[in-house]
């Protein structure tokens, strides 16, 4: 039995910039488990854009609920261990992922469908990736990159690929996918330092920081005869120098438009749009968990190529649930690299 634990709260909706001030950190208490239920003590908490979306007071229609003020933050993807279990198939000790994160301890009702089905409380297999791994390029983001690549953009073997926010969460797992598939890839991202860890490390073939120059310049330079497919993480700006780069038959796979997240009122959207009538592209909007019935097949690829070291996953880690609101602060100032993560218990870092 734990009697209380502490959790993260937004206090106020954000409309511009977020600010530590949105939230408040608050001592709860805990609910023992009913029958069917688990308490998990929560080890590792997912830090992701799209929390932003819900931190508005009116989110994007069709998209995941907005969080409720003064209540803890459902929906948030985590990784624990079982304390106990009133539930079948779960047993004290076991990893397992669900969505009640940014918070120390959770309740969680085995068999509710959660983040659909990304998130929906699992035994994770720990032999195969350490746990925080199953929120990086195991979980979501392994399985947003691939159907990004695979689906929405019906990659082709030798297709020239432009990936931006390329060396973030999504990204830098979509650039190595691409590579791994066969592709030439072209990766933007934010900052030098950004530039020399997506061409080294995650082998990029070209790549630029957007805050250079002009993107239609950087993106000719990086690649002069066109593009044949676009990851795009960012939208506006990027969206439209992809327009105009794409060759006929082009395709975009609209992941994400960070872009416009952290701003009061959305920045103008492409204005060159008839370039996808002009040459005949395809601009495919998609969610990773639409495709949640083939992550066991996505793991096992994405586990091979780690194995083999074609691919390798990135993580920024903070420590303590206090350092999640300005981890996520970070993350869409550009300040993180890889998969976000707030390890819980700081003094688990060994630290
Ligand atoms: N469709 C889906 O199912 C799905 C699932 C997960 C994520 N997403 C989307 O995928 C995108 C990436 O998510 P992630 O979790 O991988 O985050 P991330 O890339 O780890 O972090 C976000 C990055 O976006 C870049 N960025 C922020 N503002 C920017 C701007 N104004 N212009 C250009 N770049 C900017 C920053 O990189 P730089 O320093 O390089 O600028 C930052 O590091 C987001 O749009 C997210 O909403 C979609």
């Amino acid at each position: 039995m734990v009697a209380s634990g502490r959790e993260v709260r937004l206090v106020r909706h954000a409309d511009g910039a977020l600010e530590p001030d949105h939230f408040a950190i608050v001592e709860a208490p805990i609910r023992d488990p009913a029958d069917g239920e688990v308490l998990v003590r929560n080890r590792w908490t997912s830090v992701d854009p799209g929390l932003r979306l819900r931190m508005r007071e009116t989110g994007p229609a069709g998209y995941f609920e907005g969080f409720a003020l003064d209540a803890p933050l459902d929906g948030i993807l985590t990784v624990g261990e079982v304390l106990e279990s009133r539930a079948d198939g779960f047993r004290p000790g076991d990893t397992v992922w669900h969505a009640a994160g940014w918070r120390e301890y959770a309740t969680v009702r085995a068999g509710v469908p959660a983040l659909n089905g990304l998130g929906t409380l699992a035994v994770l297999d720990t032999a195969v990736a350490p746990p925080p791994a199953y929120l990086g390029a195991l979980g979501g983001m392994g399985l947003t990159a691939y159907a990004g690549l695979v689906h929405a953009a019906e990659l082709t073997e030798g297709d020239v690929v432009w990936v931006s926010a390329a060396a973030g969460a999504v990204g830098s797992l979509a650039v190595q996918l691409a590579r791994a598939l066969g592709c030439r890839v072209v990766a933007s991202v934010g900052s030098a330092e950004k530039v020399e860890h997506v061409l080294r490390d995650l082998r990029a073939d070209a790549a630029f920081s957007h805050r250079d120059r002009p993107l239609a310049e950087s993106l000719r330079a990086a690649a002069p005869d066109g593009i044949d497919v676009y990851f795009d993480n960012v939208g506006g700006e990027h969206l439209e120098a992809a327009l105009n780069a794409l060759r006929p038959g082009g395709r975009v796979a609209l992941c994400g438009a960070i872009a416009d997240y952290d701003r009061a009122r959305p920045a103008s959207g492409p204005s060159n749009l008839f370039q996808a009538t002009a040459n005949g592209l395809t601009l495919r909007g998609f969610r990773g968990s639409a495709y949640v019935d083939e992550l066991p097949a996505v793991q096992r690829r994405i586990a091979n190529w780690i194995d083999e070291g074609s691919v390798r996953p990135f993580e920024t880690v903070r420590d303590g649930l206090e350092s999640a609101p300005e981890a996520l602060i970070d993350l869409l100032a550009g300040r993180t690299v890889g998969k976000t993560l707030v390890r819980i218990d700081a003094t688990e870092s060994g630290a």
